[in-house]
């Protein structure tokens, strides 16, 4: 087990982005416990709402986990990691390089405050799906609404965009979640748990993309589905 958090990017306080600590196995691939734990619903939830088949743009990957789960199910998905962190990105190489396909690709840095997301961009165009799992509430909100922005740019018409991850509810938020949103903010103030009728499905009006269902998850988190009009 090696514990390499003082190499994480780091917020504007200084500190890693990654909350937790992440385990690594011998080839590099790392183990979020958070991720364990949501990993096998989240992927249900992919299975039921979003494409099968074509090709995925997962925004940060993190340790690589959901993109190694979910392609194992789906065989006919290629799926593109990305991150703006480096020591992520190695896990991401670690866990594309030990899957038993070869349908795991990148990862490519991204980070979704820019207007243009990378050098690739234009590579990128007429994805099927774009898949983001507990970014938006552990940045700052331009990374929310890049995002967004991002998936109107990409996803060809019909194509589907899942968020993962807590959110408040026009105006109401579950405990739990405003103890994380305060604990969040007092790591950096731009950071916090987002609104997703107040918040987000504005930005997601304004990138033409309509909002498909709304699945309630364990632990007071929610799958969010829009599709590309
Ligand atoms: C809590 S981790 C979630 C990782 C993974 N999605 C998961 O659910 O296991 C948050 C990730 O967001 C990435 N991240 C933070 N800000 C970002 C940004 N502006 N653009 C892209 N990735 C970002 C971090 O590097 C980190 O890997």
């Amino acid at each position: 087990m090696t514990d390499e958090n003082e190499h994480y990017q780091k917020n504007t306080a200084g500190q890693p982005l990654a909350l937790e600590r992440r385990d690594a196995a011998e080839d590099g691939r790392r183990y979020s416990p958070s991720t364990g734990r949501n990993k096998d619903v989240v992927r249900e939830t992919y299975l039921s709402h979003m494409p099968l088949k074509g090709r995925v743009l997962e925004i940060a990957s993190g340790t690589g986990e959901h993109g190694a789960h979910i392609t194992a199910m789906a065989t006919d998905l290629i799926w593109t990691y990305s991150d703006i962190d480096p020591v992520s990105q190695a896990s991401q190489r670690a866990w594309r390089g030990a899957a038993d396909h070869d349908r795991l690709r990148g990862p490519i840095t991204l980070d979704t405050t820019q207007s243009v997301w990378s050098e690739e961009e234009e590579e990128l165009a007429s994805l099927d799906g774009l898949f983001c799992a507990n970014m938006i509430h552990i940045a700052p909100f331009e990374a929310a609404q890049g995002l967004i922005a991002g998936a109107g740019r990409l996803l060809r018409p019909a194509g589907r965009l899942m968020l993962y991850g807590p959110f408040a509810r026009n105006a109401e938020i579950a405990p739990s979640n405003a103890r994380f949103s305060e604990d969040l903010q007092r790591r950096d103030p731009t950071w916090g748990v987002r609104d997703l009728e107040l918040q987000i499905l504005p930005l997601a009006k304004d990138a033409d993309l309509k909002l498909v269902t709304v699945v309630d998850m364990p632990a007071n988190n929610f799958s969010v589905v829009f599709e590309k009009r």
